[in-house]
């Protein structure tokens, strides 16, 4: 069959993204990321080697998103988090989860499919990794740009083989209040829970990552695989994912649970749809001083607002 050039089968400015990628990186870290391609397991000639070193303090590589703004610095991206299950202060979760466990991990993908399957996190390093530059904005009013590494969730789910009843994906954090101290902790109920209709899984931009900066994801960041979801707030790119299943019915994420008048399950960004305690109109873009204008869908409205086409954004918030 004749090979679809990557041009046809992503949305324009993921593609111009990739290309901007490659063009501005440094001859060293392209053939990185050129082995990396025909390597079959990419994540590993990623790796921190002496040639390839950790991307350094407020690092940006000078890349820019396809709206012209440059990266969040790598020190902001693993420094500033928000990981729950370690703790509620976003600069102690990644001194709180340096010693967490990525390794051997699986993830069990099941429910509604014809071949429910566990897949060892190697097998999905297998899955081709692709950079994604994409705009990260908080519920809480802050958002970054994040060279990701990863995979589309599609193809994990065509693996399994999605039942024509199956309508929804849910999604579940490992559950280990050993490993998460924060857990043993009442205020929520655990397991993190997300889930997205299964269209939206199905889209282009929405990925499984498994790195970024081109390294392999950090456990401040949900390693070894979290999801990102860039048209939505934040808090839907779920992180240490052990658990996927395809289901009937809408899912209970962990926020509807915890306050339902304040978290819907859509979480689209839209500056029109206050939270019941703060305004969406403007964000902080973390490393620039003052605000800036939120845009519809993050910024990707032209390729993901015909999911919603006819729905009330307002009552599905
Ligand atoms: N996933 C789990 N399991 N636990 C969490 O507390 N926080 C969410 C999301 N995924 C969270 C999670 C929120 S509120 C945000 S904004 C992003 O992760 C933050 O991702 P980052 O720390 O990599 O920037």
């Amino acid at each position: 069959m004749e090979k679809i050039p990557s041009s046809e089968i992503t949305p324009e400015a993921v593609y111009l993204n990739r290309r901007s990628f490659m063009k501005v990186m440094g001859a060293a870290a392209l053939g990185a990321l050129l082995a990396a391609c025909q390597s079959k397991s990419p994540l590993k000639t990623l790796d921190p080697q002496p040639s390839d070193p950790t991307p350094q303090p407020g690092e940006t590589l000078g890349l820019k998103d396809e709206l012209g703004d440059p990266l969040t610095s790598f020190e902001a991206v693993t420094t500033y988090n928000n990981f729950y299950e370690f703790s509620m202060d976003k600069e102690a979760v990644s001194r709180l989860s340096k010693d967490f466990q990525t390794s051997p991990w699986s993830v069990t993908v099941g429910g509604l499919v014809n071949k429910p399957r566990t897949f060892a996190i190697e097998d999905l390093l297998k899955i081709e990794q692709e950079e994604r530059i994409y705009r990260m904005r908080c519920v809480e009013g802050w958002s970054m740009v994040i060279p990701w590494l990863g995979f589309p969730i599609r193809k994990l789910l065509e693996l399994v083989e999605p039942l024509s009843s199956a309508r929804y994906v849910r999604f579940e954090t490992l559950l280990d209040e050993q490993a998460m101290p924060g857990q043993r902790s009442g205020w929520f109920a655990w397991p993190y829970v997300e889930g997205l209709r299964l269209d939206e899984a199905m889209h282009d931009l929405a990925i499984l990552s498994t790195g970024l900066y081109g390294k392999q994801l950090l456990p401040q960041n949900g390693a070894p695989l979290r999801l990102v979801v860039p048209w939505k707030y934040g808090f839907k790119s779920i992180k240490s994912i052990v658990k996927i299943d395809l289901v009937e019915e809408m899912p209970t994420s962990l926020w509807m649970e915890a306050a339902p008048n304040e978290y819907g399950f859509y979480a689209n960004v839209n500056p029109q749809v206050p939270h019941p305690r703060w305004s969406q109109a403007t964000e902080r873009r973390i490393g620039e001083l003052g605000r800036r204008e939120t845009l519809m869908f993050n910024g990707y409205a032209s390729e993901v607002e015909s999911l919603y086409t006819g729905m009330d954004l307002q009552a599905n918030f």
